[in-house]
């Protein structure tokens, strides 16, 4: 299987340097609080689009005092462990931009690695996703859609851009053009319905990871989307839901003009989770059912692609083995050998991974160093 073979890390967070290499399964981190297990798999995750699994600003992801960070990984199979090498690196005077490299050459783009490996991952900063705000909801599902279809990183950023440009234009000293704003709005319009058409397909694709799943351990979900253009595509067809909210927004103008930003569109819309064996909205279920069902979620992206994706998948689950009563751990080291993708997980207690005996590597995590277990 494709998996990362091998991580380099210069001057990322607690770590001046690291040069680890995976034998292709499943890894497990554990070791004390501090030692530097989290900061690992956010190393990974900013190999994905946006700011990695803490949001974290990329001058605050280099460590104190250094002036640039660097995080490189291979990603082979067992014959050619190094067959791409994809690397980040920021560097003054530009802190907060990322290089990305692909074999050396430089790449750029919304999606720039996201030909070579997807990502998904769960940490404890997301244990509440169902009792806050619509936003990480949102931010949750556009990730679980970029695993499906990487066109929806350049949507997503062509809309942010079209929509930043016409609250710019409305709310400037000067009458804004009403030609730019057309062409903003069209930008948004198509771009809008893109990234609502690509997540309808991921909470398609959501159902039929759970029918695939079949796995009692966590509990199946009925995904539901809210939004203006989600719930119009279910009803009608793309181009008409792009000139209706083409006409949306026009009309709109003087209102986003008052509020300062766009009031309606794909940005305002929320993911609905619901217990299936319930029938209770995942807001109101217990925090170890909110758990399993966010692990369920995670596994069932991970299933619905299995046999079709042509880029691995690999999860990164932060703590995952703390909320787990023993059978649901080796429900889950199960379901994951069965999936065969690989997953880095970690855990400040090395016994809770017994069950991933054999079918993991287990490395313990002290002060910047991965030291092999077992
Ligand atoms: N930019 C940085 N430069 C240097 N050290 C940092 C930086 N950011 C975070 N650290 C340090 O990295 C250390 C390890 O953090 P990390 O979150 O990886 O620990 P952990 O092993 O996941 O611990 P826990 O079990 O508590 O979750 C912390 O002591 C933290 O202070
Ligand atoms: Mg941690």
């Amino acid at each position: 299987m494709i998996a990362i073979r091998r991580l380099t890390l210069r001057d990322f967070r607690s770590y001046p340097s690291l040069d680890q290499r995976f034998a292709g399964r499943s890894v497990i981190l554990s070791g004390p609080n501090g030692s530097g297990k989290t900061n690992l798999l956010e190393a990974i995750s900013l190999l994905s689009p946006g700011r990695g699994l803490r949001s974290a600003r990329l001058s605050d992801v280099r460590r104190q005092g250094a002036e640039g960070f660097g995080i490189g990984a291979s990603l082979g199979g067992d014959e050619e462990p190094d067959e791409t090498r994809l690397s980040i690196r920021s560097a003054p005077p530009r802190p907060e931009r990322r290089e990305a490299r692909v074999d050396g050459e430089p790449a750029s783009g919304p999606g720039v690695f996201l030909d070579y490996i997807a990502l998904s991952w769960l940490t404890p900063a997301q244990d509440r996703l169902f009792v806050e705000g619509a936003s990480e909801r949102r931010r949750f599902l556009d990730r679980m859609t970029l695993t499906q279809d990487p066109a929806h990183a350049r949507a997503s950023s062509a809309y942010e851009t079209a929509m930043r440009q016409r609250t710019a234009a409305l709310t400037g000293p000067r009458a804004p053009d009403p030609r730019l704003l057309s062409v903003l709005e069209t930008q948004m319009a198509e771009a809008g319905v893109a990234v609502a058409a690509a997540r309808r397909t991921t909470a398609a694709m959501l159902a039929r990871g759970y029918a695939a799943l079949q796995e009692g351990a966590f509990p199946g979900a009925v995904v539901a989307l809210e939004g203006m253009l989600e719930e119009a595509l279910a009803e009608r067809s793309a181009s008409d839901v792009e000139a209706e909210f083409l006409e949306t927004l026009a009309a709109n103008r003087r209102r986003d003009a008052e509020a300062g930003r766009a009031l309606s569109g794909p940005h305002r819309s929320d993911l609905h989770v619901t217990h299936a064996d319930k029938d209770q909205p995942a807001r109101l279920c217990s925090t170890g059912e909110q758990k399993a069902l966010l692990i369920g979620l995670v596994l069932a992206g991970a299933a619905a692609r299995k046999d079709s994706a042509e880029v691995p998948l690999v999860l990164l689950l932060d703590e995952v083995a703390a909320h787990l009563d023993a059978d649901r751990r080796e429900a889950l080291a199960g379901i994951l050998e069965t999936l065969g993708c690989q997953a880095f997980m970690t855990g400040t207690d090395a016994d809770l991974f017994a069950a991933w005996e054999g079918r993991a590597e287990h490395f313990a995590v002290r002060q910047g160093e991965l030291v092999p277990l077992g």
